[in-house]
């Protein structure tokens, strides 16, 4: 029998993963299958006894997506230090009984912007908005990426000083509010990892922080040309992107995780890209 992954998530109708997963396996000739499955938010214990079950099963592998990833963290037997910064699992991997768990969400996206866009973080200033699970899952990647200056901006400041207070970093790492960002100057790169675009919503940041030089990235995808990216091209940024391209390179990085193998993912993101304007 071929070997068994899955995502779990509730709801999960719109995962795109076992598309990845499955163009992946094509392209690379892996014998394995990956399914989605719709994980119980009740009982509590509910996603815990779904992933025993497929484990049972068989499986070897699963992707956590909303609303799993701190449970997934809890139920971990071991854990990579960026999972364990993120507080959040979004891959395990069952070897003899034992739960593995990793966050590949950030280093998914320092490869989209570094190799995808082309837009190398070293040396360079970079500003990210937000405190939530996505800034803590990329936190520890963008740090080894090497930037001269790395900024979390969030609207609850305490959020984002008591998160730069848990790393140690040989980076210059500085967490403010969103008024501060006025006085900062410019930005080689801004990420948006706030959930406002989810809601159509803009985050409040001056236009100053953007170069014509620069990048912008929103973390949400397939949601065209968000408030975010809007202001970024108003400013004139001539690198824009969504989140499509974190989505695939984290998919890729569980797939070489598991499987050994590292997989093109070029023309993975060109199928899902839905064009920004
Ligand atoms: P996730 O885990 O998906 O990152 P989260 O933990 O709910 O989501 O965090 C949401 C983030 O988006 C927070 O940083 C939140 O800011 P606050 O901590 O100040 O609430 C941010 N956010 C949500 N809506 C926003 C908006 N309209 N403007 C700016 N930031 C927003």
């Amino acid at each position: 029998m071929a070997d068994q992954y899955a995502v779990i998530g509730n709801p999960i109708g719109h995962t795109k993963s076992p598309l990845i997963h499955g163009l992946f396996a094509e392209a690379s000739g892996q014998d394995m299958s990956y399914v989605a499955i719709e994980g119980p938010t009740q009982p509590p214990e509910g996603f815990a006894e779904a992933v025993r079950a497929f484990i049972d099963a068989g499986g070897k592998g699963m992707n956590v997506t909303a609303p799993f990833k701190l449970q997934a963290f809890s139920m971990a037997d071991e854990c990579s230090e960026r999972a364990r910064l993120a507080g959040a699992v979004n891959a395990m991997k069952f070897e003899h009984g034992r739960i593995i768990a990793e966050n590949f969400d950030g280093v998914g996206l320092v490869r989209d912007i570094e190799v995808n866009l082309a837009q190398p973080m070293a040396g360079k200033r970079v500003l990210m908005l937000g405190s939530g699970g996505a800034v803590r899952g990329a936190l520890l990647p963008f740090i080894a990426a090497g930037p001269r200056e790395l900024v979390l901006a969030n609207r609850d400041v305490s959020k984002v000083k008591a998160l730069v207070n848990e790393v140690a970093a040989d980076v210059s790492l500085v967490a403010c509010g969103y008024a501060e960002l006025e006085k900062m100057g410019q930005f080689d790169l801004v990420v948006n990892a706030t959930s406002a675009s989810l809601t159509g919503d803009l985050p409040p940041v001056p236009s100053t922080v953007f170069s014509t030089t620069g990048a912008a990235y929103e973390l949400a995808y397939g949601k065209r040309l968000t408030p975010f990216l809007r202001l970024a091209r108003v400013a004139g940024v001539p690198v824009i992107a969504d989140g499509v391209g974190m989505l695939v390179e984290q998919a890729a990085e569980a797939f070489a995780w598991w499987r050994g193998v590292r997989p093109q993912t070029r023309a993975v993101i060109d199928r899902l890209t839905v064009p920004l304007d």
